[in-house]
């Protein structure tokens, strides 16, 4: 039997599901039951009735899936799969912003540790921020850990005072301007599609700025033929297979997530075999990071 032809025996014979983001390796998104950007999958993981999730992402991504399903098991085909900004900001530097505003709200991307969240009062992911801070009550915003992401969005909801942190996504942050000018000169008919986790710069040039699933749909909407692409490569691999009649270009080889390629076929089979790599928090953690991970999947509704 093959890995592939064996992963679909026990997932149904375990009643399992495989959830994967758009930048895992192609053949884990081809054996996925769900495929998205970070909210969809956080949605996914709370409708599924199956007793096993095996979740193809990052930590963060693992990790509130097991916070918003306690009933749940939820497995990591490898465990130090993690995302570098999940880190990015100190505890310390929110508690010190609390004292500063009286009515602050911490707005937590969900790239983000479920230590971080526990201190946090709402989550959002890329698809879901500006809509989110936009109807907070709070007029001082502490927005972590994301600076990109976080400067799009005061740019988007100029009422509030959004308060920057310096974290970012070293993969997002590191494509140029330049690449992008180069890439416009050589397909000028070509839109430029990015991530608001992209430098200001970038997003200066951009057609369209959005989430992976934001650019997935804005291409299947749009009647252009080429695209410029500024996220992580692997969203090429949805986005060929809905337009095999479109071109799509990158700014550079480094366009890579190397955590989320951690992810392969024989360890999805491993972790579905032996129901190890299962993602756990305290009783404490789950209902503290939980709140923001609820309240952000009401308010975004
Ligand atoms: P999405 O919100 O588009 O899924 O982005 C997640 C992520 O890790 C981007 O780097
Ligand atoms: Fe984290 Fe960046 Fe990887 Fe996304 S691409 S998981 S933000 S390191």
């Amino acid at each position: 039997m093959s890995v592939i032809e064996e992963i679909r025996r026990l997932k149904e014979e375990k009643n399992a599901v495989i959830l994967a983001h758009y930048y895992v390796p192609d053949e884990v998104q081809e054996i996925a039951d769900y495929i998205g950007d970070s909210y969809y999958l956080s949605k996914a993981a709370q409708k599924t009735d199956a007793d096993i999730i095996v979740f193809c992402g990052v930590k963060f991504m693992g990790e509130s899936a097991a916070i918003l399903n306690p009933e749940k098991k939820v497995l990591m085909p490898d465990m130090a799969a993690d995302c570098a900004m999940a880190h990015m900001v100190q505890l310390e530097k929110i508690r010190e912003m609390r004292e500063k505003y009286e009515d602050l709200a911490v707005v937590c991307y969900i790239n983000s540790t479920a230590e971080i969240k526990t201190c946090s009062d709402v989550c959002v992911t890329s698809a879901n921020a500006v809509k989110i801070v936009k109807n907070l009550p709070n007029q001082n915003i502490f927005f972590i850990p994301d600076g990109n992401l976080g400067r799009y969005v005061a740019e988007q909801v100029p009422e509030k005072n959004v308060i920057l942190n310096d974290g970012c996504c070293p993969i997002h942050a590191a494509m140029s301007a330049e690449a992008v000018k180069r890439e416009k000169e050589k397909h000028p008919e070509a839109k430029f599609l990015v991530h608001p986790e992209c430098t200001g710069e970038l997003l200066e040039l951009a057609d369209y700025i959005g989430s992976t699933s934001g650019i997935i749909d804005f291409v299947a909407g749009d009647e252009g033929k080429e695209y410029i692409i500024g996220t992580e490569v692997g969203v090429l691999y949805e986005l060929k297979k809905q337009n095999p009649d479109k071109n799509f270009y990158i700014l550079s080889d480094n366009q890579i997530c190397a955590d989320m390629k951690l992810v392969t076929l024989e360890k999805v089979l491993e972790v579905l075999k032996q129901e190890t790599n299962e993602v756990k928090v305290t009783e404490k953690v789950r209902i503290q990071a939980g709140a923001p991970l609820e309240k952000m999947l009401m308010l975004a509704k």
